[in-house]
């Protein structure tokens, strides 16, 4: 048994020079404002090959600025796989918006048009296209879907950033595209979000809506950058090792929680009453978004060859369904397991004695969540993925290929297997 852990649940992936970047950022006086914000957009955009790029200070806001910025009718449908990041069809009910739950793939965790089009009615102004955890949704499909039906469509990125279907970017297949640079995603800029559009008009109303927000202050931004870094830093395989996988290790001895954050209902509480608004994207976060588009395609090379190392081994391990590329590639920005509820706990547990981290998953299935009762359509297939079934492993490329195997060969174990 493992004293000394070596794979943490998530590892921040911040790129070389960040905390440079970040200090000269604080003694040059440009956190918020400053010339790397036009930079970063005009980079960004030709990177993912999209005319325009607004910035925001998360994902989540990123996206209200996107529904802000279609200009669809006041309580329109919006169409959502059913099994989400739950925050985001709340943006959409709490804008006046009607939210409408689709099935998803249970292998795939996406939404596929013969979901999405069971629930077009005439009152469907958009519909969301999400890539779950780095595996995109058939997206030319359902952009030839919106077409026909004359909806909007935007994006979920959020787990997608740098996936490619057909060798186009994920993003571009719709209206707008909506992206996460948040710490637990392959692309942190001490936090952010962004959205990407091709289309002129939609990128003017964006660019006024931004002209409105008012900037956050620059110690907020400073904060919220040092305690990311602080986590990159507790997040490196050996220092993580040697903190916060003992103090996980007394907690499961102790049987408390093992330091999971809010979700579900929990959740969707507290970021009702956090009372969401459009926040700017700031100097600091474009400077180190900067640094990452140097790296972002590697990164996602390393993730998608850790995640093979894994998949190959898991193969033949009963009752444990790994995530497998359908479409396009897949970045893997989280692995999910998929087993028996009931014995999700005891692998999660078997691993972490043996020096391996994982995660219960911040997703849901909306369909069980209090703010989308009255707002459901009925009809959604009850074999959809539920989030006790689901265990996240982090396969980014910090961690050495021969830990992959060796994390491979734990669950080969705990399954009663023989290792390879
Ligand atoms: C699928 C999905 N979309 C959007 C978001 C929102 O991103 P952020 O946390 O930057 O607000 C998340 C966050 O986890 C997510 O998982």
């Amino acid at each position: 048994m493992a004293l000394i852990g070596s794979v943490p649940r998530r590892c921040v992936n911040l790129p070389p020079g960040s905390l440079m970047t970040l200090i000269g950022s604080i003694f040059g006086k440009k956190v918020q404002e400053g010339p790397a914000i036009e930079d970063f957009y005009r980079k960004f955009a030709a990177w993912l090959g999209a005319s325009h790029v607004f910035g925001a200070a998360s994902g989540r806001s990123a996206f209200q600025l996107a529904l802000e910025s279609l200009g669809l009718e006041e309580g329109a449908e919006i169409i959502f796989p059913v099994f989400t990041f739950p925050v985001i069809p709340l943006v959409a009910k709490l804008l006046g918006f009607q939210p409408v739950f689709c099935d998803v793939d249970p292998k795939t965790y996406n939404s596929g048009p013969e979901h999405i089009e069971k629930k077009i009615t005439d009152k469907t102004g958009a519909v969301l296209a999400t890539h779950l955890f780095g595996q995109p949704c058939p997206i030319q499909q359902i952009a030839d879907l919106a077409r026909q039906r004359n909806i909007r469509l935007l994006e979920d990125c959020a787990h997608a950033c740098g996936v490619r279907v057909d060798g186009k970017q994920v993003g571009t297949f719709g209206d707008i595209g909506v992206f996460s640079f948040a710490e637990g995603k392959n692309m942190p800029c001490f936090g952010g979000g962004a959205i990407a559009t091709s289309n002129d008009e939609i990128a003017q109303r964006a660019a006024a809506i931004l002209s409105e927000t008012s900037k956050p202050s620059t110690d907020v931004v400073a904060k919220k950058a040092f305690s990311v870094w602080a986590k990159w830093l507790l997040t490196r395989p050996f220092v993580f090792g040697i903190t916060a996988y003992p103090a996980l290790r007394v907690k499961l001895l102790l049987g408390q929680p093992l330091m999971d954050s809010a979700v579900g209902d929990e959740l969707l509480e507290d970021f009702a009453k956090s009372n969401p608004q459009i926040s700017p994207f700031s100097n600091l976060q474009a400077a180190t978004g900067l640094l990452q588009l140097n790296h972002i395609d590697g990164f996602n090379e390393g993730a998608r060859r850790n995640a093979g190392i894994l998949t190959g081994m898991l193969k033949d391990v009963p009752g444990i369904q790994a995530p497998d590329t359908v479409e396009g590639d897949h970045i893997y920005v989280y692995y999910p397991l998929t087993l028996d509820p009931a014995k999700r706990d005891d692998l999660r547990n078997y691993l972490l004695k043996n020096g391996f981290d994982s995660k219960t998953t911040d997703m849901s299935d909306c369909s069980a969540l209090k703010p989308f009762q009255e707002t459901l359509s009925t009809g959604n297939d009850q074999s959809l993925p539920k989030e006790a079934s689901i265990l996240e492993i982090c396969v980014y490329p910090v961690i050495p290929q021969a830990e992959m195997r060796r994390l491979g060969n734990t669950i080969r174990t705990w399954a009663g297997l023989p290792t390879i």
